[in-house]
């Protein structure tokens, strides 16, 4: 009885990424799941950071002895031998590879039985802290989950990133979907922006696939509204910083036909960075720091969306 109902309970995946290095993926990832643990969630934060592992320093955990590579690198079989339980109740971490290099790409069959495990692993919640890039994992694993958030700053790099990030996602979910191999070919090379087919957006793309096969096109179409992913501002200032994210869902709608979700904004403060030095997580050195409070809205917010979509399924 006991198993089924472990069967039953609804595990999420939420992926955080957003293109670039140093914007607060892992800060948002980790005051995330305490958030979450808080409101007695049963959390698996995974450093998915293949590269650049450092989600453990925003929780305040030194260097574990097993990490995510002794799995992938198959030194332990089991996933459970590489979970460690933090100091939060209710909050448990994957560290990212350290030392194994090839662990930075792991292969598709690497990624599937990590995939696979995270399946059968007691939490409610899986948070993946995916790291910066467009890389082909890091798109996998932001498809693949229930919840793909993405991290911007109020800065025009940041934000063409991003662009580039919720497209670069897009056309290798369109990918995913089409056996045609001539379609396949045509959205690798919409992936180049500078291609010669002046083919700049995703609605382009569709324009172009209609006239080689109509229906295929409509698939995309329908894929269009099916992706939703999720925003945050971080390191907001002022209110025009706020408006960011605003600007940011209008020009996706515009341009891409995407209907992206602001979450919300987590505010700049002195606390990020003192916590970080004094190797304590914010929400518990700083727990009514702006920021932290700015995280929580955030959870309650993708709650309540949670809870809003289950509504209308029952
Ligand atoms: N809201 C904020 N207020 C003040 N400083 C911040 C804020 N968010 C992030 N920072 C600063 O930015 C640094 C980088 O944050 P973090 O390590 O979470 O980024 P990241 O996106 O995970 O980086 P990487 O791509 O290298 O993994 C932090 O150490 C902190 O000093
Ligand atoms: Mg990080």
């Amino acid at each position: 009885m006991i198993e089924l109902q472990d069967a039953l309970r609804r595990k999420e995946i939420w992926a955080v990424g957003g293109g670039k290095g140093g914007i607060g993926k892992s800060l948002i990832t980790g005051n995330i799941g305490i958030s979450l643990a808080r409101l007695k969630k049963k959390v698996l934060l995974v450093d998915a950071d293949l590269g650049g592992a450092n989600l453990h320093t925003t929780l305040g955990i030194g260097v574990p002895e097993m990490t995510l590579s002794d799995f992938l690198s198959r030194r332990v079989e089991n996933i459970q031998d590489v979970i460690i339980q933090s100091e939060i109740k209710n909050l448990s971490l994957i560290s990212g590879a350290q030392d194994f290099l090839d662990a930075a790409n792991p292969n598709f069959s690497q990624k599937t039985r990590l995939l696979r495990h995270l399946e059968t692993v007691d939490a409610d919640y899986i948070l993946l802290d995916l790291g910066a890039g467009t890389s082909y994992n890091i798109l996998d694993f932001f498809l693949f989950s229930d919840q793909g958030i993405l991290v911007v700053l109020p800065e025009p790099t940041a934000i063409e990133n991003a662009y580039r990030f919720i497209k670069s996602a897009f056309y290798r979910r369109f990918k995913k979907v089409v056996t045609h191999q001539g379609i396949k070919d045509l959205i690798d090379a919409a992936m180049d922006q500078k291609n010669t087919m002046g083919i700049r957006t995703p609605y382009d793309l569709i324009e172009r696939v209609k006239l080689m096969e109509r229906e295929v096109g409509e698939i995309l179409e329908l894929e269009i509204t099916k992706f939703r992913p999720k925003l945050i501002v971080n390191q907001v200032r002022t209110k025009g910083d706020i408006q960011i994210g605003f600007s940011i869902k209008s020009a996706c709608n515009k341009y891409f036909g995407i209907n992206l979700e602001y979450l919300g904004y987590v505010e700049y403060d002195d606390s990020v960075w003192q916590s970080i030095r004094s190797k304590r997580p914010l929400a518990v050195e700083y727990p009514y720091s702006r920021p932290a409070r700015c995280i929580e809205r955030i959870v309650h917010n993708l709650l309540r969306k949670e809870q809003l979509t289950l509504s209308t399924l029952y």
